[in-house]
């Protein structure tokens, strides 16, 4: 297992855009240092050289979702929820009482939340309750939106709440194919709210939310890159970003763009590196439900345990989590006490490469 293991949290880019989410992430550790964090940080790592099954760290990032209900239907979005499935997570919301009750809990020892998941996190207002929450509480937090929003007085509330990062979904530059992935987008609403918030920054003298264009390249909207990047520099965003966007096997030729196969890809190869995550991370489903990572998050079934009802510690090292831990730490030797989403990760070598599903909502 190497001490670095960087590749983890960028699945799916190619060097540049990998080096850009990196630099993020270093710059959002060193803002929110603290001791307690530090020394947090240090027993995880450790943790996880050792391959320990139980744990006396906490994670020190977290992916939470405050929605799974969106305004689009983008064409390959992750959540491919469109025929019902039994056993599935409905739709909802997190409450802000839940969220604050996780904060209260683990708050001290994050850098930082990633505040997205299958949904559209600017659906509801308590989401902006959430992030001045989470400011307040010097963690640093990151939504990835598609801006798709009619509400005048929402860029200046978000500048205002203290959100640090902003990945602005928006995988085209022309309306015909931008609505071609984001199905039921309207690119220029996206691009004047993008603008607005810019404005807001500006007006009042801050830095941010630094805003990262997301830009998933398909074959018909590759021709589009450098205006795309032209319009990131008019808008006044701070970068953009070119990403290999998952699309399943069968889909049409177009959704495959040519750009990509010039690029180093890190997105179909299993990591060497065992996986971090249940050592670093967890995703946080609206309801509580708890998963590593957001591999299949679609199944109730799926969940290690919900972090509302039993409390973050007592998931974190309950037996799901401990099977998962022996299987990562040594993926050759059978395993058949464990039964989790990672018994089935193509990430790790233990199904094929192709039964990948999402496992690179990491951003
Ligand atoms: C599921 S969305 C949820 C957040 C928000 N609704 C948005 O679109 O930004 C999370 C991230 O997945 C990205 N995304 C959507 N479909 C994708 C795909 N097929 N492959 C890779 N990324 C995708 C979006 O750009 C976004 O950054
Ligand atoms: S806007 Fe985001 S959550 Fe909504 S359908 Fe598109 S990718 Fe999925
Ligand atoms: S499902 Fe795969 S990527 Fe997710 S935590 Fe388990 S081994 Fe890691």
């Amino acid at each position: 297992m190497s001490i670095i293991d960087l590749k983890l949290a960028t699945r799916g880019m190619d060097s540049t855009a990998r080096w850009k989410i990196l630099k993020r992430h270093v710059f959002s550790f060193l803002k929110h240092m603290t001791l307690k964090r530090f020394m947090n940080f240090t027993r995880a790592e450790l943790n996880r050289m050792m391959k320990r099954e139980v744990l006396n760290s906490y994670p020190y990032i977290l992916k939470m979702e405050s929605t799974n209900i969106c305004n689009l239907r983008c064409a390959y979005c992750y959540d491919g929820r469109r025929m019902p499935v039994q056993g599935e997570r409905p739709y909802g919301r997190m409450t802000f009482e839940n969220f604050k009750k996780l904060i209260d809990e683990v708050g001290l020892y994050l850098f930082k939340i990633n505040l997205y998941g299958f949904g559209e996190p600017l659906l509801f207002p308590e989401t902006l309750e959430m992030i001045q929450y989470a400011s307040k509480n010097n963690i640093g937090i990151g939504i990835s939106s598609n801006l798709n929003f009619t509400d005048a007085d929402l860029p200046r509330r978000i500048v205002e709440s203290g959100l640090e990062v902003l990945i602005f979904s928006c995988h085209g530059i022309t309306q015909e194919s931008y609505s071609k992935f984001m199905v039921k987008g309207d690119m220029s609403l996206a691009m004047e709210n993008v603008k607005k918030i810019v404005d807001e920054r500006k007006r009042l003298r801050i830095s941010t939310p630094f805003i990262d264009w997301q830009y998933c390249v398909t074959k018909f909207n590759e021709g589009e890159m450098d205006l795309a990047v032209a319009k990131a520099k008019e808008l006044g965003v701070d970068q953009i970003r070119f990403l290999r966007p998952f699309i399943p096997p069968d889909a049409e030729n177009e959704w495959f763009a040519d750009f990509f196969s010039k690029h180093e890809l890190a997105g179909l190869q299993r990591s060497k590196a065992g996986c971090a995550w249940p050592y670093r991370s967890a995703y946080i489903n609206y309801d509580g439900g708890l998963l590593p990572c957001c591999q299949d998050v679609r199944l109730l079934g799926n969940d290690f345990g919900n972090v509302f009802e039993s409390g973050f510690m007592n998931v974190w090292n309950n037996e799901k989590y401990k099977s998962s831990r022996r299987l990562i730490a040594n993926t050759s030797v059978k395993n058949s006490t464990c039964n989790t989403v990672c018994s089935r990760c193509p990430l790790i070598g233990t199904a094929p490469v192709e039964n990948r599903n999402n496992a690179n909502l990491t951003t």
